[in-house]
């Protein structure tokens, strides 16, 4: 039975699977590196609270519930140690996550689940980093988590049916659908995702169309609700550079080859929203005429 939840990392991933464990009633440490970051991962999880009783979908009892169910640590040693499943949330770095399970593998109980929500790092390499592969698991939210319905559920090499039928019905109590993937470099969602949004990179490149023109031809033809470039913006450029490296290397395949004008672009910096720059203007003028302009239907 699972019921106390350990979350890694407290950025936009963490603190939004910290919030829908502990929105349905499941108790949460969530860990991250200082305590300044997981004030602001409790800042976002208050604010998004407060836009839920706003919708009128929550009342300030539950948000108080829900603030209750979550505590913080800096140690993950000492957050770990009742834990029946963990979900590592951490920065997307090979090296950062085998460190961290490895930790999780030797402070948790015999029995907890190891989950990663990593976006592409292979499943398989992050549990031989355990001595319990069975036990390890990709659980692949998607970003707002409080809001998106879809869990990817991947299998790795060793997992177990029994950890697999625990997450897919855990993931059913959040109120999620869950969809079984199997191991291989992009799961199905950024397999899919990332070569529409490399190649609609490629047709800017090729000088085919411009950034709004591209963006507008698949939102009003493709009943998309925001054009790639606009989305990989969201997304980051170095995380959609990094994908499509492991997806590259992994299947050795160049139709996977990142297009030269997003390696130009991370390596200036222009890394989309969070850099106020990507292939939209995100300065402090422009953002808020920018993101009311992606929202407007
Ligand atoms: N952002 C997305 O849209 C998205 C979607 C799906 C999956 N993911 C995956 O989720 C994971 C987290 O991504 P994010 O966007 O939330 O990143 P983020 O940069 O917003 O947050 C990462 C957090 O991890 C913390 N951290 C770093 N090292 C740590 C450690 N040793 N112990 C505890 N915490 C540590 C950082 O301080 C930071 O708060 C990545 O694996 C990413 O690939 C991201």
């Amino acid at each position: 039975m699972i019921k106390n939840i350990v979350v890694i990392g407290a950025g936009t991933m963490g603190n939004g699977i910290a919030h829908t464990f502990a929105q349905s009633g499941f108790s949460v440490n969530l860990v991250d590196v200082s305590q300044d970051a997981l004030d602001r991962g409790l800042k976002t999880i208050t604010t998004n609270l407060d836009r839920i009783i706003a919708k009128g979908n929550l009342t300030e009892e539950q948000k108080a519930e829900t603030l209750g169910n979550i505590k913080t640590f800096t140690e993950l040693k000492d957050a770990v140690t009742h834990a029946d499943l963990i979900v590592e949330a951490a920065t997307e770095n090979q090296d950062l996550k085998l460190k961290i399970f490895g930790q999780m593998d030797e402070f948790a109980p015999e029995n907890c689940i190891l989950a990663t929500n990593t976006s592409s790092i292979s499943i398989t390499k992050i549990a031989a980093a355990t001595k319990r592969a069975d036990k390890v698991i990709g659980m692949h939210f998607m970003n707002p988590v409080p809001i998106m319905k879809l869990v990817e559920i991947i299998k790795g090499y060793s997992t177990s049916k029994e950890t697999f039928d625990a997450i897919y019905t855990m993931s059913k109590t959040l109120g999620k659908v869950p969809v079984e993937v199997n191991d291989y470099p992009g799961f199905v969602a950024n397999r899919i995702l990332m070569p529409m949004i490399n190649e609609s990179i490629e047709t800017l490149y090729n000088g085919v169309a411009g950034v709004e023109e591209i963006d507008t031809v698949m939102k009003l033809g493709m009943a998309h609700p925001m054009g790639p470039l606009q989305l990989a913006d969201f997304i980051g450029l170095d995380v959609c550079l990094a994908i499509l490296n492991v997806m590259y290397d992994g299947f050795k395949n160049p139709k996977y080859a990142p297009n030269p004008l997003l390696v130009n672009m991370v390596m200036a910096g222009k890394l989309g929203v969070k850099s106020g720059e990507g292939f939209y203007d995100y300065s402090e003028s422009k953002k808020a005429e920018k993101v009311a302009k992606m929202f407007a239907k």
